[in-house]
C-alpha cells in the first residue's frame, strides 16, 4: 500500500517519533511505501507533500515539533473539502492515510471516514491530554514536566522576595496540566477550568501561605475563569474549528490579588515553551507504541479507528468514540490535591 501521514493541530513533542516508528515498521515489516503531507489537512486539500521514507525518519527520534508541519486547516471549513481530498489521494495513488492529532484533527478524520468513506486512522496526541477514548495522549508528559520545572524555579525566587507568584499553563478548557504540574511542582493554589475558582478564598489560601514564611505559588490553567465570570479572556481571534485563543487570566488575577491582598503579586505565562523541544521517556515510548500500533491497523484494513492507550494496553478504538466528549478533570481527582492549598 501507498500510505499517507500527517500531523494537524497544536504541535507536541513526540509527533516525530510517531512518524518514525510508522515508517519503519511499515516500510521494513509490510513492504508499504509513504507520503508525508504537508501541515495537516492542508497537505492532502492541495496535494502537498514530501517524500518519507527510512531515510528521512532517520535521527527524529528525540526531535521536538514535526517534521511534516502542522495547521488547524479545516476540510470542512470550506466547499467541497472531503471530495477534493479524495480526488488528490486518488491521484497520488495513496490507499489510506494516518492522521496524528488532537480533538479537532480527529474530529474531522471521523467525519471524512464515517459520512464520506475516506481510508483513514487516528493517533491522539495533545499536550492537554483531554481526549476520552485514551488513558493518556503523548506530548502531555513533556508539558507537565516542563511546568513543573518552572514551578521549582519559581519557588525559590518567590521566596527570595516574599512575592506571590502566578504561573498560567496551556491546556485549553481541560485543567490536567494545571493539575498534574501544580500537584508535582507544590503549588499552594492550582485553579482549573473545570471548577470555577473564588478570588476571596485565593487570597485566603495566600495570606495561610505567608504565615509558613514561604511565598506562594499559584498555578492557572488559561482556561480557569472565576464564579461569575472575568472580563473577556484572549484577544477575539478564532482559528478554522472556532476555538478563541485563551490567554490572559493570569494578568487579571495578578491584579486581583495584589489589589485585596496587598502583596506583590507577578504573572509567568508559559505558552509555547510547553509544546516545544524534546519528548520525555514516557512520550518518546507512547508515541513510537502508538505508531507501531497505528500501521499495523492500516495493514490490517481497519480503517475508521484510533490507537488509545489503556492501562498499559495499546488498542484500537472507534474514531466516532475518540472524539465524542471532552475529557475534564474530575472534582474528586482534584479534591486530592487540596490537602495542599495554602
Ligand atoms: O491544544 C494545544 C494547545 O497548546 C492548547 O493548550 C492551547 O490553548 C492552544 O493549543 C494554543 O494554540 P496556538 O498554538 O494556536 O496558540
Amino acid at each position: 500500500m501507498r500510505i499517507g501521514v500527517l500531523t494537524g493541530g497544536g504541535d507536541c513533542p513526540g509527533l516525530n517519533a510517531v512518524i518514525r516508528a510508522i515508517v519503519r515498521k511499515g516500510a521494513g515489516d509490510h513492504g508499504h511505501e509513504f507520503v508525508g503531507y504537508r501541515d495537516g489537512w492542508r497537505g492532502p486539500l492541495e496535494g502537498e507533500s514530501r517524500p518519507l521514507g527510512v531515510p528521512e525518519v532517520r535521527g527524529i527520534l528525540p526531535r521536538g515539533g514535526t517534521i511534516l508541519g502542522s495547521s488547524r486547516t479545516n476540510p470542512f471549513a470550506g466547499e467541497g473539502g472531503p471530495e477534493r481530498i479524495a480526488a488528490k489521494l486518488a491521484a497520488a495513488g495513496v490507499d489510506g492515510l494516518i492522521a496524528i492529532g488532537g480533538e479537532d484533527t480527529l474530529g474531522a478524520a471521523s467525519r471524512l471516514h464515517q459520512e464520506h468513506g475516506l481510508p483513514v486512522i487516528g493517533v491522539p496526541k495533545t499536550i492537554d491530554n483531554d481526549l476520552s477514548a485514551t488513558d493518556y495522549t503523548f506530548g502531555f508528559d513533556t508539558a507537565i514536566n516542563i511546568a513543573m520545572e518552572a514551578i521549582d524555579r519559581l519557588h525559590t525566587t518567590a521566596d527570595s522576595h516574599h512575592r506571590v507568584l502566578i504561573v498560567e499553563v496551556m491546556g485549553r478548557h481541560a485543567g490536567w496540566i494545571a493539575f498534574h504540574a501544580g500537584l508535582a511542582g507544590g503549588a499552594n493554589v492550582i485553579l482549573i477550568p473545570e471548577l470555577p475558582f473564588d478570588v476571596e478564598r485565593v487570597c485566603e489560601l495566600i495570606g495561610h501561605r505567608f504565615e509558613s514564611h514561604f511565598a506562594p505559588i499559584v498555578v492557572v490553567a488559561e482556561g480557569a475563569e472565576p464564579a461569575g465570570g472575568m472580563p473577556a479572556q484572549g484577544d477575539g481571534h478564532e482559528d478554522a474549528f472556532g476555538h478563541a485563543r485563551l490567554g490572559g487570566v493570569g494578568h487579571w488575577l495578578e491584579g486581583e490579588i495584589e489589589h485585596r491582598t496587598g502583596k506583590e503579586t507577578r504573572t509567568t505565562v508559559l505558552g509555547h515553551v510547553q509544546r516545544g523541544g524534546t519528548p520525555t521517556a514516557f512520550d518518546r515510548v507512547l508515541a513510537t507504541r502508538f505508531g507501531l500500533h497505528a500501521i499495523d491497523a492500516a495493514d490490517a484494513g481497519r480503517w475508521g479507528t484510533m490507537t488509545a492507550l489503556r492501562g498499559t494496553d495499546i488498542e484500537l478504538v472507534q474514531l466516532t468514540e475518540a472524539t465524542a466528549e471532552l475529557k475534564t478533570v474530575p472534582e474528586s481527582l482534584y479534591a486530592e490535591a487540596e490537602v495542599f492549598f495554602g
